[in-house]
């Protein structure tokens, strides 16, 4: 429990965090990679050079520097996060190296300003702030490890298979290299994959969403190649380039919050654009195989017919069920999806679960928005640190 006089102390400091905290957390990060050069097997180089990380630990911080005698109000923070920590094998004993280095940040830039009594109450609250985090992880991970075929941390895949979905989208199908099944997750959830690059010093993790509905003996990713981008994605250019069938990757059990509900038969509409299709296609495979009663639209918007992958597939789930429907707009000639397309598509009282890149989601969330849709409808996934989408859609 904090004192008063702890809690007063961290809220009386949001403004100066709110001055300093993209610097604070950037000098956090430089001194911790410097101290501890083995974290750079766990986070994305990419988010770091970007600063996108620097901008999610600041958000969350100041979050929780607002809330901190009320940490019930960021929980659902709390548990997407965790996910993301779970996947990637972030374990108590992380924390205090977190804690240590975030407040030798704080010391340094804001010099005299950080006295000893706000550093010792920064302490107090980080440690509160950590122990919820490692409560809600060390669950995530005995679920992980005991449900059927389950395992604790990552383990071996071997690609089963590669197959080329579309000019830029790769499936891979991963069998545990233990001869095991897998285990059940839901529609939507994604692996957090690592893989050994030749020529890098470190590890490298990315997430990516499992692209169809559960099979007990192996689970299927699809994976968008990044090379039109400068520098080239890493992890992604690897995999369509390097890892072929026969090759090993490591993986962590399915994580995330961004889920179907398949407990209930309450009607739905996915919409995706890009590669944001892959949760979508569980949720839409799901429902087209187990639930064919239930009501369920597939909206999608992809540049032209080569860059899209699946259409085959989708059509097929949608063929002969009444219930099913499945519309693709492109847009290199007809435009992006609008409101005049979603309005006659988007299946009244629906649950609405949308992906896809930032500008996207921003715009389907105004238009479903301005077609009516109420805002606690709409539930999204965004790949990449989900505070960076809040940051457009807010
Ligand atoms: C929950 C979740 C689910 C996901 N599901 C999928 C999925 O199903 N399919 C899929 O394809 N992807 C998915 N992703 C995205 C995926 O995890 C990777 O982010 C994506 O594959 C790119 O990784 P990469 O290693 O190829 O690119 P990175 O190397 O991470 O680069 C990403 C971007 O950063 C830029 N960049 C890199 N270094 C720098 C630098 N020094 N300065 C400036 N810019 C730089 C690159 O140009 C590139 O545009 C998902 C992400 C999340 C969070
Ligand atoms: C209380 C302490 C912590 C807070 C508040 C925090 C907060 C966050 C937030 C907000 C994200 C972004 C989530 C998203 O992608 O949407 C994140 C991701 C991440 N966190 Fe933490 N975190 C904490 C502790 C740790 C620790 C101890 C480690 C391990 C050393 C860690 C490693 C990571 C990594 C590797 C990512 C993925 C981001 C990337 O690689 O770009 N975190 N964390």
């Amino acid at each position: 429990m904090l004192s008063q006089k702890t809690i007063d102390i961290v809220k009386s400091t949001v403004p100066v965090l709110e001055q300093h905290g993209k610097t604070i957390t950037t000098v956090f990060y430089k001194n911790m990679f410097e101290a501890h050069p083995e974290l750079l097997n766990i986070f994305n180089h990419a988010n770091q050079s970007r600063g996108r990380q620097q901008t999610a630990l600041a958000n969350t911080v100041l979050a929780a520097a607002k809330y901190i005698d009320n940490l019930e109000a960021i929980v659902p923070a709390v548990v997407q996060i965790a996910h993301k920590h779970r996947g990637l094998d972030v374990r108590p004993e992380h924390y205090p190296i977190v804690g240590h280095h975030l407040l030798g940040a704080i010391k340094e830039v804001l010099g005299d300003a950080a006295t000893p009594e706000i550093l010792g109450a920064w302490g107090e609250a980080y440690g509160v702030i950590a122990d919820a985090f490692i409560g809600v992880e060390k669950s995530m991970y005995e679920e992980a490890a005991t449900a059927e075929n389950g395992w604790d941390g990552f383990k071996d895949f071997v690609v089963a298979k590669k197959v080329e979905e579309s000019d830029v989208i790769t499936s891979f199908y991963l069998k545990p290299a233990d001869g095991k099944g897998v285990p059940g997750y839901k529609p939507g959830q994604y692996l957090t994959v690592r893989v050994t690059i030749p020529g890098e010093k470190y590890m490298m993790i990315r997430q990516y969403s499992l692209s169809r509905a559960p099979h007990e003996d192996m689970f299927r990713i699809s994976v968008k190649r990044e090379d039109e981008c400068n520098p080239e994605g890493k992890v992604s250019t690897f995999l369509h380039r390097s890892v072929n069938a026969g090759d090993k990757i490591e993986v962590s059990a399915p994580a995330g919050d961004f889920f179907l509900d398949t407990e209930a038969a309450t009607p739905v509409t996915l919409i995706s654009g890009g590669v944001g299709l892959t949760p979508m296609m569980a949720m839409f495979d799901h429902i087209t195989g187990n639930q064919p009663e239930r009501k369920a639209v597939f909206i999608h918007s992809a540049r032209n017919p080569q860059l899209q992958a699946f259409d085959g597939d989708l059509r097929e789930m949608a063929a002969g069920n009444d219930n099913a429907a499945y519309s693709v707009r492109y847009s290199d000639t007809d435009g992006f999806l609008d409101r005049d397309f979603l309005s006659g598509r988007v299946i009244e009282n629906s649950d609405v679960y949308l992906c896809g890149p930032a500008p996207f989601m921003n715009a389907m969330i105004h238009e479903l928005k301005a077609i009516g849709v109420p805002v606690e409808k709409i539930h999204y996934e965004f790949f990449g640190p989900a505070a960076e989408l809040e940051a457009v859609t807010a």
